[in-house]
């Protein structure tokens, strides 16, 4: 449980954990490498220690240290494991993982908790079977548990049904275990981590920025290597969104990640009026990095749809508490994936501020947010998910009187430190 008041600025300066995202890619390319692979900052998550703990049993040798990891990779040497791979409540790491796994002359089972047994899998069962890959689960092998068979895989050319980072992921994931070029177009760019790692690895990817297809060559050599991992934007969204909306606010964010998929939060932000800054953006390890100052003001309402959606999918939760305060009404849109995540993020978000007094329209693929004066302070559920249990904690921020959120042990999924934070930032 999380109880939450109303403050009267954000101010400070802060990290946020490392990315989550590029966390898990570098654990699954580390334990495929040849040699030592070094991960700094990274994110110490329940979703990420999941990743770990699978790739320990298929055999990888991974040392945990407090801010840092050390994977021995395996050079494409893993094991068959002893017992179901459980991937907790990781999406990521289930996904990601099978498309590893269809490469794999052995069997596996693929299982996660109650929440991601719900969640789809078809979307990668599909192509891992053109791939030649071999799939037994619930609803006919589309839904976890799964257990999965793979071996030599074949090269396909792959038209990705829905925009998923992760879908595209598990085949370029795959297309490592194949004997050609394997590629895979997308509906609208999606975070492109799995190509930037791969290269940094010393796998030979090509990108066709046009026509949004991506391809990697089978059967390259991955050397271990140094990851450093960028704080995660999605995490610095909280505070992003909290500062923005608090008029005196004053925060900086260091070392966030500024990838060009992933900051359209930003944009919005800033078109919704907050006063956002970049200051020192640099590269480190393939991926850029910068420090964000965020000055609080008034903000106002906007349309959010169409291909930014990819590019701040999992900021959408918190982006609804910045619209609930924002003069005029917020249009979220073209975003109906949020329905199949952790949980459905679409009914939780709209459900939750209304118990704040906020007019939510829910819609099939979105919703739409009218602004509000003043927030009344709720007892609130999470559903499980972290990201709902940190938006509401925000919108506690913005809210008269106390705001409880209920079951929020899911914040240790990505964000461990966030109440500390919260309490180190917010002025009372
Ligand atoms: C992720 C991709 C996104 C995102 C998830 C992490 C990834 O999911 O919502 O939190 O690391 O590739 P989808 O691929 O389902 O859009």
């Amino acid at each position: 449980m999380l109880s939450v008041r109303k403050c009267k600025r954000i101010e400070g300066i802060i990290n946020v954990p490392g990315d989550k995202s590029i966390s898990h890619r570098a654990v699954m390319l580390g334990s495929l490498a040849k040699g030592k692979t070094v991960i700094r900052n990274f994110l110490m998550g329940e979703d990420c220690l999941s990743t770990i703990a699978c790739f320990r049993a298929l055999g990888v040798k991974i040392d945990v240290f407090e801010k840092e990891v050390v994977v021995y990779g395996s050079g494409f040497g893993l094991s068959e494991p002893d017992d179901v791979l459980d991937c907790g409540n990781s999406g990521t790491t289930a996904r990601l993982m099978l498309g590893i796994l269809a490469g794999q002359n052995f069997c596996s089972i693929v299982t996660g908790d109650d929440s991601l047994k719900k969640r789809p899998m078809k979307r990668v069962v599909d192509p891992l079977l053109k791939m030649g890959a071999k799939f037994l689960g619930k609803k006919d092998s589309t839904l976890l548990p799964l257990a999965v068979k793979g071996g030599e895989l074949k090269p396909i050319y792959y038209e990705m049904p829905v925009a998923s980072a992760q879908v595209k992921s598990c085949i370029l994931l795959a297309g490592l275990f194949a004997d050609g070029v394997t590629y895979v177009k997308e509906p609208a760019l999606t975070r492109d981590h799995t190509e930037r790692m791969l290269k940094h690895f010393g796998a030979e990817v090509d990108i066709e920025h046009d026509n949004k297809i991506v391809s990697v060559k089978g059967c390259p050599v991955l050397n271990g290597c140094e990851v450093i991992v960028p704080g995660d934007i999605s995490s610095a969204a909280f505070f992003m969104v909290a500062a923005a909306a608090i008029p005196e606010s004053d925060i900086i964010i260091k070392d966030v990640g500024l990838n060009p998929t992933r900051d359209g939060i930003i944009e919005v932000l800033q078109e919704m009026g907050a006063d956002i800054k970049i200051i020192d953006s640099k590269m480190k390890a393939g991926e850029p990095v910068g420090d964000i100052r965020i000055i609080g003001g008034k903000l106002k309402g906007a349309v959010v749809g169409g291909s930014i959606i990819p590019r701040l999918i999992d900021e959408i939760p918190v982006l609804a508490v910045a619209a609930a305060v924002a003069e005029g009404k917020t249009v979220f849109k073209d975003a109906k994936e949020l329905r199949v995540k952790e949980t459905d993020r679409i009914a939780a978000v709209a459900r939750e501020l209304a118990k704040f007094g906020v007019h939510v329209e829910e819609k099939p693929d979105g919703m739409i947010v009218h602004g509000t004066k003043s927030l009344n302070g709720a007892v609130c559920e999470s559903y499980g998910d972290h990201r709902i249990a940190m938006a509401m904690a925000i919108a506690g921020l913005l809210a008269e009187g106390e705001t409880i959120i209920k079951n929020t042990e899911s914040i240790n999924i990505s964000f461990p430190s966030f109440e500390n934070l919260l309490k180190s930032v917010a002025v009372f």
